[in-house]
């Protein structure tokens, strides 16, 4: 059966889409739509055409596996061509997500009518790339440049009350008889003169062709490094400027370098890889999910706060349990200002962030966790008190409760013996801040039961996180990359290369801040003691003389009170004397030395633990790090970054620099895929 089918309703033709799973506009799609407009144009009794799909979504965009390939017999302009060319109306009906082409089928359309829960947006920039089928020249004429330009440029999509305001939408209709309520749109405008967007230029006549630079100022850091939204500004500033069919052609030349460029591979693959990450591969599609609707959390901490935030946002009722009153009351306070600040910026109501505060219920009472279905520990880093508390939990949560830990190093199989329940036990690594980091790697040990897994996954999509799972091991697989690239951070300085070097040649290759800046924000007393403190370190040194991050003033770098940065003359002093201490002359070593120093070893260590089966697959290691740990996205991950390098020039580094790593192993799977002329990706 065809993908588009049509059907009558009176003097109105009705067109469905049922492209499983989100109708993207495969060529069977383009030609059927194509053809269903012919049929509109051929057929004197049909007054006006709803384009709508079935399923759980709108068009959600061109093809992606398509990209690369032939277009087929049709490609998607000229059946938006066609649509907007047809003589009687035709009016787009959207639920779910109108993406992409998606959209730029919709704004060829006449009208567009959609349910208050849909969203609409051009997320090209997301894969690298701008919308390619009209999306940059009818979007400014129909909803204005201000409006566009953030659409255009940052992917995310709007909701369609938004979209009706800025005049995206014509009418919001019921969310259950859209069909119904698109043809009654539909016959209200029979016989009216049609809305064409490519001819639209109400909204773009006198734009400012100041705005485009300063919206570049004003975004500055948020679109560095990237190549398609500066395309994508270009191409809204052409609409201003030209005519719409020049500026199709425009659109289109600006399209097809970034399609074929690096920048766009790297962001499709991280794409896929994203929803690759979400596949357990020996866990079976129908592993019975576990209900969750009660969580607790234990320590209102750094963590603990963050993740409880999560959920409350979420909607679920959160009991939080400390050990003392103070912390408990701090916990609860920072959450409240964290939900307050988000208000203050206009992104909560008053009322969803007293919503959120009242599914929340303090506690000192470990007994209080009894009917929760998920606990989430997130106390100090230590066994003894991990353990203490799993053997307390085992004692008091429900036969069935998921048990989980958010330690960051430690032993999850050893935390598990403090249970007579191993399968319930599981890794939930959240990263800081917990509440704004899209990141959870999920740790599975040794005798973690299937049903627990699978219900954590599920569980980090509801709370919007994306998921990677881990094996159990020091680190897990992003910390334990983290603390090769934190070893050579250290032995550069014995070197004498300054802190700020180091970190601005991880800035400049797009990382937000390199290890030092890192360091001074986390505190460099993590894992720190007095007792322990070694004087040939130079962080245990900053340690004992009070330089313990931004918290003090001082760190690597001196801060000022609004924290502004600036290299530190007692630190590089410090640096340079421990240097010359350590025999190491100081050498003048090029930023290019500095970032294979750092890289490399992370790209073996992420070999070593695909060896070790700790991950899952390569990409999955990708999407930790892109989402976990700043590595931009642009690269497409560590490893499909080291995949561009080339696996044997990243060998021949690791060999070229195996004086500066004591103990190094190079991974065999590296080096047999290095001489294999293979690639990650
Ligand atoms: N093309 C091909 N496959 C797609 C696809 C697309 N545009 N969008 C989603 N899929 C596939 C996914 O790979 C996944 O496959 P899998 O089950 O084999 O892993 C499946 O559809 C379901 O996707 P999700 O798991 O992401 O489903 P969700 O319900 O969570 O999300 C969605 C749905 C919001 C539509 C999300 O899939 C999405 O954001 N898709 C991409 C949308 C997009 O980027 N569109 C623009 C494409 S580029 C374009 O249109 C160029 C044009 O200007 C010419
Ligand atoms: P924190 O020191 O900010 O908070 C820990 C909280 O646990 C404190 O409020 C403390 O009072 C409470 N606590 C200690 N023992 C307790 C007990 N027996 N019962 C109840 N409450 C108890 O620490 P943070 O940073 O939140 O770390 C918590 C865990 O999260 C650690 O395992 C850490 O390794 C891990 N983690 C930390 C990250 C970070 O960046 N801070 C990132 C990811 C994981």
């Amino acid at each position: 059966m065809s993908v588009i089918t049509t059907h009558r309703d009176g003097e109105v033709l009705v067109v469905v889409s049922d492209n499983p799973p989100v109708n993207a506009l495969s060529a069977g799609v383009r030609e059927g739509l194509y053809a269903a407009i012919q049929e509109a144009n051929g057929d004197d009794t049909i007054k006006a055409v709803v384009v709508r799909c079935d399923g759980r979504t709108f068009f959600a965009g061109a093809d992606i596996t398509e990209f690369g390939k032939p277009t087929g017999a049709i490609g998607l302009n000229p059946v938006i061509d066609a649509i907007e060319d047809c003589p009687k109306p035709v009016v787009a009906a959207i639920h779910g997500t109108a993406l992409g082409g998606g959209l730029e089928v919709a704004l060829g359309c006449h009208y567009r009518v959609a349910v208050p829960s849909a969203k609409l947006g051009l997320p090209e920039v997301k894969l690298g790339l701008i919308p390619g089928a009209g999306g940059t020249q009818r979007l400014p004429r129909v909803v204005g440049v201000e409006a566009a330009l953030p659409m255009t440029t940052s992917g995310d999509p709007i909701l369609a009350r938004q979209a009706e305001a800025i005049g995206l939408v014509d009418k919001l209709v019921s969310e259950d008889s859209l069909e119904a309520d698109a043809v009654a749109f539909a016959r209200s405008v029979i016989g009216k003169p049609q809305p064409v967007s490519s001819s639209r230029t109400d909204k773009i006549a006198g734009t400012d062709p100041g705005v485009f630079d300063a919206f570049r100022k004003a975004n500055a850091r948020k679109l560095k490094g990237f190549d398609a939204p500066e395309a994508a500004i270009k191409a809204v500033e052409i609409a201003t400027r030209y005519p719409f069919a020049e500026g199709l052609q425009m659109e289109h030349d600006l399209f097809q370098p970034l399609l074929a460029g690096r920048q766009s591979a790297a962001l499709r693959h991280l794409f896929f890889a994203e929803r690759a990450a979400n596949k357990i591969d020996d866990l079976p599609k129908d592993t019975p999910i576990l209900p969750v609707t009660k969580v607790g959390i234990i320590g209102a901490g750094t963590m603990g706060g963050g993740i409880a935030m999560n959920f409350l946002s979420a909607g679920f009722p959160v009991t939080m349990v400390e050990r003392e009153q103070a912390p408990l009351d701090r916990g609860v306070a920072t959450i409240r200002k964290n939900y307050e600040n988000t208000a203050a910026k206009g992104r909560l109501t008053a009322e969803q962030v007293e919503k959120a505060m009242g599914l929340l219920t303090p506690s000192l009472n470990f007994e209080d966790l009894a009917d929760c279905d998920l606990v989430i520990e997130a106390v100090f880093e230590r066994m003894d008190i991990k353990k203490d508390v799993f053997g307390k939990l085992d004692g008091i949560c429900k036969p069935g409760a998921i048990l989980a830990t958010n330690t960051s190093y430690l032993d999850i199989n050893e935390i598990a013996t403090a249970t007579k329940r191993p399968e319930a036990v599981i890794g939930l690594h959240f990263f800081s801040p917990a509440n704004v980091m899209r990141m959870l790697e999920v740790v599975r040990a040794a005798k973690t039961g299937p049903s627990v897994l699978a219900t954590s996954m599920k569980i980090a999509k509801t709370i919007g996180k994306v998921a990677v799972v881990a094996g159990v091991c020091h680190g897990f697989i992003g910390n334990r990359m983290l603390a090769a690239r934190q070893q050579q951070g250290e032995a550069l300085l014995m070197e004498g290369i300054l802190p700020a070097r180091v970190d601005k040649v991880l800035t400049d290759f797009g990382f937000p801040m390199g290890p030092f800046q890192m360091s001074d924000l986390a505190g460099l007393d993590i894992g720190w003691t007095k007792e322990t403190s070694d004087p040939t370190r130079v962080r245990d040194v900053l340690c004992e003389r009070g330089r313990l991050g931004q918290k003090t003033g001082k760190g690597f770098y001196d801060y000022a009170a609004d924290r502004t940065r600036t290299p530190s003359e007692e630190v590089d002093a410090l640096i340079l004397e421990y240097a010359e201490k350590s025999g190491h002359k100081r050498d003048d070593l090029s930023d290019e030395e500095i970032l294979e120093r750092l890289l490399y070893p992370m790209i073996n260590e992420a070999c070593l633990i695909l060896e070790e089966g700790i991950a899952q697959r390569a990409s999955d290691i990708d999407v930790m790090y892109v989402h976990g740990y700043g590595w931009p996205s642009y690269t497409g991950g560590p490893m499909f970054w080291a995949s561009t390098v080339g696996l044997d020039t990243i060998v021949a580094g690791l060999e070229k620099y195996a004086d500066k790593w004591p103990d190094l192993k190079i991974s065999a799977l590296l080096k047999d895929k290095a001489a294999k002329g293979e690639a990650f990706a």
